[in-house]
């Protein structure tokens, strides 16, 4: 029997990995450490509510004697961490959070591992530590040079991680995963965001020109991805989830646009982000050499995706009050009003 700590679990990838964990390996038990903040959603857990195999506990990974009550509480043996702040455009406006989580609580799961007997962790980074790539493809032994300060928060995760790894000889693996998108994405992100402002029939504020390039990855791919690196992924290593799908913003949105079967006027070319990154990019041959491969094709997934939305009004919508308006209204009143 395993017992998996999953910190981040009532997000949208975590919650994508605790349903295909449950689902998938039987002898495993998923104990979801979470914070809730505004971007944990227990909604996203109810699939598994009533598994005897699935625990929840709301603590924030920075608390080390919380974490620490909970680690020896369900013998923990297996952490996954999912828990971050996670959103660029908030990075921008308020970084403190993105410290506290990103970086120190990193810290403290990491004594776990070096303390309390816990046997192995992934963490689940992303392909923003490498930065701009204006042409090629990281791979995984690319210097970092992140851009926001969401990025860095990330970034400076993976060299204490490195670190704790080349002191102590911890059996930690890291993955860095592409811009991922599917059910259950918090409505901030560009995906999310744009099918249920769509919806509505809002407009839709695309940053600058809108040819930036990202690199799309179906969140069912990128939990098989963490999957595979938790279980055949060697210890000190990282490994690029990519999905290989590149695409420029603009071209994304037209798409989802068409199948909803929203005009184009709905675009508006708003005020860019600050330092926004240009383009990523990721080569993954090294997680492919251990057997993973991805399943979905992006124009399948992005159409799957845009019918959930569709028919999970109730999930959305009531997320889209309080705090979220609030941090609408930050974001994007101004940008909007001048384009
Ligand atoms: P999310 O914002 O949807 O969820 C984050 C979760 O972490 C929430 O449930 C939140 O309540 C929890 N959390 C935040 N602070 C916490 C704290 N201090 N203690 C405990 N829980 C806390 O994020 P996501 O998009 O599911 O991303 C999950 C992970 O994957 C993150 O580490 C992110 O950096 C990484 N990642 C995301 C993407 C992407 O495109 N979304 C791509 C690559 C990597
Ligand atoms: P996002 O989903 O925030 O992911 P990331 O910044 O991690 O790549 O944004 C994806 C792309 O979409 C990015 O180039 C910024 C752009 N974008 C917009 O143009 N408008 C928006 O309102 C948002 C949220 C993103």
């Amino acid at each position: 029997m395993k017992n998996i700590l999953v910190t981040g679990g009532a997000g949208f990838i975590g919650s994508a990995f605790v349903r295909y964990m449950i689902d998938t390996y039987p002898a495993y038990n998923v104990i979801v450490l979470d914070k809730l903040t505004y971007a944990g959603n227990l909604d996203n857990l109810l699939p598994v509510h009533d598994s005897p195999r699935y625990s929840f506990e709301q603590a924030d990974i920075a608390d080390r004697a919380a974490v620490e009550r909970i680690v020896d509480q369900y013998k923990i043996d297996t952490i996954v961490n999912f828990a971050a702040e996670t959103h660029v455009d908030r990075s921008i406006l308020e970084p403190d959070a993105f410290i506290s989580t990103d970086v120190v609580g990193t810290y403290v799961l990491l004594d776990m591992v070096r303390l309390r007997g816990v046997e192995r962790m992934l963490h689940v980074s992303t392909d923003e530590v490498y930065g701009d790539v204006r042409e090629g493809y990281s791979v995984e032994t690319d210097p970092f040079e992140p851009n926001s300060p969401y990025a860095a928060s990330k970034a400076s995760a993976e060299l204490m991680i490195r670190a704790y790894y080349q002191t102590y000889g911890l059996n930690v693996v890291i993955t860095r995963g592409s811009n991922t998108f599917g059910p259950y994405q918090y409505p901030e992100k560009l995906l999310p965001l744009f099918i249920t402002e769509a919806i509505d029939d809002q407009p839709l504020p695309l940053y600058g020109d809108g040819m930036q390039v990202r690199d799309w990855l179906y969140v069912m791919d990128h939990v098989t991805g963490i999957d595979t690196a938790l279980h055949k992924g060697q210890a000190g290593e990282a490994y690029n989830v990519a999905g290989e799908n590149e695409q420029h913003n603009i071209e994304v949105v037209r798409l989802l646009l068409q199948e909803l079967g929203k005009p184009e006027t709905l675009l508006r070319h708003v005020e860019d982000r600050l330092g926004h990154d240009r383009r990523y990019a990721m080569n993954c041959t090294r997680l492919r050499a251990l057997g993973w491969q991805r399943q979905h094709s992006f124009e399948a997934a992005l159409i799957e995706t845009v019918k959930w939305y569709q028919a999970n009004e109730w999930w959305w919508r009531k997320i889209k009050t309080g705090e979220y308006k609030e941090y609408y209204r930050t974001q994007y009143a101004n940008r909007l009003k001048q384009s």
